[in-house]
């Protein structure tokens, strides 16, 4: 890294060490030879916010599910702290637009799931000091104990929340985790998730259709294009942390959404 980069003040940006590394990423779905994603070159440095953005379709959430491991790329690689990304890992916690919890169980036996499956019952009840605790971040304290049906959608969303972080993830992959709540709901939680990302220090990388969630959250956004599905352009956010939903009705926080969106608009039209 160099002098002038390392000097950089934006923190995440360029200052924190890197942590996942993208070369030459593409995916070609074989059934109907669908290039979905070309030579995508990314580096997250640690500690960072970054989201990416484009119509639906352009291949978001292929680019995802291999930077989680979920499906192989058919170009390129991906390497997480140092070692290739070849399947699911530890290191790595996902988040979708569903909670999908399992309604049969408590919240807090959601909460302990991916433990129990990893490392067995035991385990899973050990670890339920830590899901209390976790549950007291994200604003569920007293609700270890209800059943999914009694949870609004902002709560399932804060379990889930619960339910990704309890394997003490380094990086957060979150494919559209808030869409399906209302707005105020959606904006809540984007503070909570900045709050939980900050006091971890984790690295996470979000799919968003939201421009306005993109830019309060990250410290990059990347612009992605479709056929082939690619990143197409690079916007660094340079609003000072933490943010604060305040900082929405800014002529700053106007311009860069104004800058994406036109980015995107022409996109629309091509
Ligand atoms: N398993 C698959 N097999 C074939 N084509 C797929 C598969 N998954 C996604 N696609 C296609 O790849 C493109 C990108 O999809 P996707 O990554 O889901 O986009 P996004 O998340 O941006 O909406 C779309 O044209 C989609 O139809
Ligand atoms: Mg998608």
């Amino acid at each position: 890294m160099s002098t002038a980069a390392a000097a950089n003040p934006m923190p995440g940006v360029t200052a924190g060490a890197p942590v996942y590394e993208l070369e030459g990423v593409g995916k070609t779905y074989a059934r109907n030879n669908l290039v979905a994603l070309e030579a995508v070159n990314l580096t997250l440095t640690k500690g960072s916010f970054s989201a990416v953005i484009g119509s639906s379709g352009c291949g978001k959430s292929t680019l995802l599910k291999i930077m989680a491991g979920l499906i192989p790329p058919s170009t390129g690689r991906v390497t997480l702290q140092g070692r290739p990304v070849t399947g699911p890992r530890r290191d790595i916690g996902m988040m979708f637009q569903q909670a999908t919890l399992f309604p049969w169980r408590t919240t807090i036996d959601n909460i302990v799931l991916p433990i129990e499956i990893r490392d067995g019952k035991s385990a899973a009840r050990a670890a339920r000091d830590r899901a209390r605790e976790l549950l007291e971040l994200v604003g569920l304290k007293g609700f270890e104990n209800v059943y999914p049906n009694e949870l609004s959608g902002g709560m399932a969303q804060r379990a889930a929340i619960c339910r990704m972080l309890i394997t003490e993830p380094a990086v957060l992959l979150l494919d559209e985790p808030f869409s399906a709540l209302d707005e105020l709901s959606r904006d809540f939680m984007n503070m909570e998730l900045q709050r939980i990302c900050r006091s971890r220090e984790a690295t996470a990388f979000l799919v968003t259709h939201s421009i306005p969630e993109a830019v309060i959250l990250s410290d990059v956004v990347y612009v992605m294009k479709p056929r082939p599905g690619r990143i197409a352009e690079v916007i660094e956010i340079d609003l000072p942390r933490p943010r604060t939903l305040d900082m929405m009705t800014t002529p700053k926080f106007g311009q860069l959404v104004d800058k994406i969106r036109s980015r995107l608009d022409k996109e629309a039209f091509l």
